[in-house]
């Protein structure tokens, strides 16, 4: 829109000097017309950042670093830590015989189990077993640490919406007291429900753990009576069955299987999208990128950005995104095709 300027120089000068923006200078900084996210599309692969986080645990311990992770940091965003804006992905690493200190932070977590065996993550005194492939909750500000008792390392992806708490300033964080670390304490065991992806009956709105076992069996039973989706495959969110809402509240986590040779139309959601290959191979397609990716490789496709997946084999994505936020606030859409 052309502007009558009579003193342009001094005009935005003297505005400037009060903190004061000319809105209608560039609009679309304002208002985007679309999503235009900050953020790139990413890979991860898992053979490449195994060694190095294996190589971490000989720098630091956990009781040094509080927890020893890598962030999975997006290659566009400078001066902002997110895998996405709103969502961190993470590698953690725990030894056997080591214990990560109790701590309880504002930011809610998700850890999906990729490799190892014996440990248990503690949330609130409740002692919840970790096998790989399970999708486990430490919800906001519950008391959560880590003990191993395996003999192999322990490796689990760990999801936290630290962008969107920290957007909303709304971040606190309170280290573990002795007393009620789980160093100290015998844990006590899970109710039996947590074992069956059941409400335990002492806490009906805080399902911690989703055994993998379980969701692959409905993975399998949803493929026997239902097409599956042309871009998604056979897709299953993950759901608090006491309340029937996503199971966490700010994080819509699922699993998706795409069946050998599927070849996905396009889609997409402006929510960005997180996946952790749990098995399989294949490759998603954003535009002129292609990632190619197999068992365990993490990956992001960012908001609004047309997608498809093929896979080489039969191949099993966890996918976490903040979707459920975007549904309460009434904005998040999709599109099909295209
Ligand atoms: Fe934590």
């Amino acid at each position: 829109m052309a502007t009558r300027q009579p003193d342009p120089g001094t005009y935005y000068d003297r505005i400037a000097e009060r903190h004061v923006l000319p809105l209608w200078v560039d609009t679309k900084q304002f208002v985007p017309w679309e999503p235009s996210p900050l953020y790139a599309a990413a890979l991860w692969k898992y053979d490449e950042l195994r060694p190095l986080l294996i190589e971490a645990g000989e720098i630091v311990t956990p009781e040094e670093a509080s927890r020893r992770v890598l962030v999975l940091q997006n290659p566009a965003l400078s001066g902002f830590q997110g895998t996405t804006r709103s969502l961190y992905a993470c590698l953690q690493l725990i030894l056997p015989g080591e214990q990560a200190p109790d701590h309880r932070h504002t930011q809610s977590a998700l850890r999906l189990v990729i490799e190892g065996e014996g440990a248990f993550t503690s949330v609130d005194g409740g002692r919840v077993k970790m096998v790989p492939g399970d999708f486990i909750i430490t919800p906001s500000w519950a008391w959560h640490g880590h003990t191993h008792e395996g003999d192999t390392p322990m490796i689990w992806l760990d999801g936290l919406d630290n962008g969107l708490m920290a957007q909303l300033d709304t971040t606190f964080f309170e280290p573990g007291r002795p007393e009620t670390s789980n160093c100290a304490d015998p844990l006590v065991d899970a109710p039996a429900g947590f074992q069956n992806a059941e409400a335990p009956l002492d806490l009906p709105a805080r399902l911690l753990r989703f055994p993998y076992d379980k969701a692959r069996e409905n993975l399998e039973n949803f493929r026997k009576i239902s097409d599956a989706d042309p871009c998604q495959g056979y897709r299953m969110e993950y759901l608090n069955p006491v309340t029937g809402n996503a199971a966490m509240p700010t994080m819509t986590t699922g699993l998706m299987l795409l069946e050998r040779g599927f070849g996905g139309q396009t889609y997409q959601c402006t929510d960005g999208l997180i996946f952790a290959v749990l098995e399989g191979a294949g490759e998603t397609v954003i535009g002129e990128q292609k990632l190619a990716w197999k068992e365990h490789d993490v990956f992001v496709v960012p908001s609004w950005s047309p997608h498809f997946h093929n896979a080489a084999t039969d191949s099993v994505l966890f996918c976490f995104s903040d979707r459920v936020v975007q549904q309460k606030l009434g904005v998040w859409r999709e599109a099909r095709g295209g």
